[in-house]
Parts: C-alpha cells; structure tokens; sequence
C-alpha cells in the first residue's frame, strides 16, 4: 500500500522527539505533530523551529528531510490571530484543548463558549483561521456542563457534540474543523450527519481494538489509559462502523502520546501512550478485525487526511512510496529507554503500547 500519513502525532521534544521521530518517520508520510509542548508552541518562529527539530532529530535512514512535516498552533488564550493569518506553509491547523482535561492543556482555553463569542480572542483566531483555510483540530470534550457542574470523563465528549461543537460551527461556517480522537457513539453520530468537505474527524487504533473492559480488567491498567477515555463496547462497535464506512471525511490520527513509565504508574497517571512502535501495523490489526482492509483501509490512512488538510503527495523527487505490511506476528519485547534532558547520566523508560504482548501485522 502506499505510505500512510498519520494527522495526530505526539513527537515531544529533546530525547524523547529523538526516540520516537524514527519510529514514526518509518512508517508515516505527512504527519502533523501536536503542539502541547511545556511552554505550548503559540507562535510561528517556534512552530518552524519544531519543524527543524523534528527533521534533524534522527539519522537520515528513514529519508527524514524528504518527508513532509506539519505542525500545529496550540490555542492558547495567548495566541495571537495575527500569528495564523501570517502562519506558513507548514503550519496546517490550530490545536483547541478545554483547559485541564488532558496532557499539557493547563494553558488551553477556559470557557469553551469563547470559541463561538465575539469579541474573544480564541473567535478571532478561529475567524483568523477560517480566511486562511487552516483546519482548527478539536479537542472535542467538554468540562462543565451548562449550569458549571463538572462533567464525568466519559460523558466530555458527547456534551461536546450536543453543545459545544454546533455552536462552534453555526459561528464559523467557513472553517474546517477536524474532530479528533473519535471515543464514542455520540461523536460517530454527528459525523456520520454532519460530517463532509468542512468536517471531518480522526480515529486512533486504540479507540478500534480497544474497550472499557479491557482498561480494568484484573485491575486499572495505566498503559491503556488516555483522554478520551476508552468507552464501553457499544461506543467501540459505533467507531468501527464509522471507519468501515469508507468515508471521505474520516482519516488516520495515531495520538501517539508517550510518557515515561514513572508518569504512567503514578498517583496521577498521565493520559497517553506511545503508539509509535506498531504506529500502522495497530490499524491493519484493527482494519482486519473489521475486514476492511481494502480501498478503505487505504484512503482512511493515505488520502482522507491529506485531501482535507489540502496536502498533495509531492512532487517528482518528493513522492510518497509504498510500504509493505504482512500477516506476521511479533511480540513486543522491550520498553524504550529515553536518556534524561537535564542528566546525561539518568535515563528512564517509556512502556509502548502492548508491551509483552503481541501484534498481529508487520511492517516489512
Ligand atoms: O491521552 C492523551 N495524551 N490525550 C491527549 O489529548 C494528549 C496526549 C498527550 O499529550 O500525552
Ligand atoms: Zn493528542
């Protein structure tokens, strides 16, 4: 099949960005990195540094330059509408957190109302984005319902799609948005009425294989746990129908999210995991399962993304190859070993996603 393109990627930064920046550049295309980086990338200058940092942050063995890097501006209430309408080629979408509900989105916005409120600086840089046909990628959940009560996790996202992401488009005809990490019902429901041209979501490989069951079975398990939460099986059964659909307006989103294994297994563990070893092979498993691995598995993971972030596949000396995936399992045997940023003596270990488990397909 053709190389895959993955629109959700965390890379981080320092040694970790060089852990996984192999990992990913062997399997994926285009990708568009997150930008919840402490401090948050809310400008251009360091948005483009990221860029730089990405693609000199592994050896050349994956053909690193010739791959096409996008980032994301991190909507923060200090980012600056000036800062998207004067945002680069590669800067590709503007990344909403709510505030608090996952990794690094301290400085995301509050009140999500100021999403759709004139006047506000996050309606501004939405407007912002809408001229320069930049998508603004959702973190679809919301904290508080309407009277300021705090939601529970697993009803974040649906409040979202009933309250919050109508409003956001009625304020904003124009702009394209992108509901990423679909978690439920309520969410594949709203695309699959609502989603086209100007909106479209992403899925990630564990929202398909996985559900709540398997989270706390024996026991919580901090190595299967991100934001949004995994949700029950019917909420699992409605994803995997939307992307066996065969959609034009649903795409390749890995949220590949590494944290080292003290974070995870932690009194407060932290939401992610990395994903990035087994970044395609997890979605042919998944596809599999479905038998969907066809023209669908193919356009959900190297076209949809990259028509709706208007992206072409290169030119002459710049064309996207071809992988090869086989029916080959492999167990994964070890955890990444990341030497510390401030101690170069000190390392620690990141726990990939199925650790001493097996997966089903291999990238050859
Ligand atoms: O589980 C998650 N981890 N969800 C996010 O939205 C952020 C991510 C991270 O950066 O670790
Ligand atoms: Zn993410």
């Amino acid at each position: 099949m053709s190389m895959p393109d993955d629109w959700h990627v965390h890379y981080r930064d320092g040694n970790m960005l060089r852990m996984v920046t192999p990992l990913v550049r062997k399997r994926f295309w285009h990708t568009l990195a997150m930008p919840n980086l402490d401090p948050p990338i809310v400008t251009n200058e360091r948005a483009s540094a990221y860029k730089e940092a990405i693609h000199t942050s592994s050896p050349d063995e994956h053909d690193m330059y010739n791959k096409p890097t996008h980032v994301s501006l991190y909507l923060a209430e200090t980012l600056d509408p000036q800062e998207v309408a004067n945002a680069p080629e590669h800067v590709k979408a503007i990344k909403y957190y709510p505030a608090g509900l996952t990794t690094n989105s301290e400085k995301g916005i509050t009140d999500p109302s100021a999403l759709w409120t004139r006047g506000t600086r996050a309606h501004e840089v939405l407007c912002a984005a809408a001229e320069k046909k930049i998508v603004v990628c959702l973190h679809a959940a919301d904290g508080k319902n309407a009277h300021g009560v705090e939601l529970d996790p697993y009803d974040q996202e649906p409040h979202f799609m009933a309250e919050s992401l109508p409003r956001i488009r009625d304020a904003h005809p124009k702009l394209k948005i992108s509901a990423e990490h679909l978690s439920t019902k309520q969410g594949a429901d709203y695309m699959l009425k609502h989603g086209g041209p100007l909106l479209g979501c992403s899925l990630t490989a564990h929202h398909l294989l996985l559900d709540r069951r398997d989270v706390f079975r024996g026991g919580f398990r901090p190595h299967r746990s991100w934001m949004p939460a995994i949700q029950s099986i019917e909420h699992t059964e409605a994803l995997r129908d939307l992307a066996g659909k065969g959609l034009p307006f649903v795409w390749l989103g890995s949220d590949s999210a590494p944290h080292s294994q003290a974070k995870k297994e932690s009194d407060c563990c932290a939401s992610g995991v990395m994903m990035a070893h087994a970044g395609i092979e997890l979605y042919a498993e998944a596809f599999d399962n479905m038998n969907a691995l066809d023209d669908r598995f193919e356009n959900f993971a190297c076209r949809n993304g990259a028509r709706f972030f208007n992206v072409t596949d290169g030119h002459k000396d710049k064309k996207r190859p071809s992988i090869h995936l086989q029916r080959l399992k492999w167990k994964v045997r070890k955890p990444f070993m990341v030497w510390n940023d401030t101690d170069e003596l000190q390392h620690y270990d990141v726990v990939p996603f199925r650790l001493g488990e097996e997966i089903e397909w291999t990238l050859s």
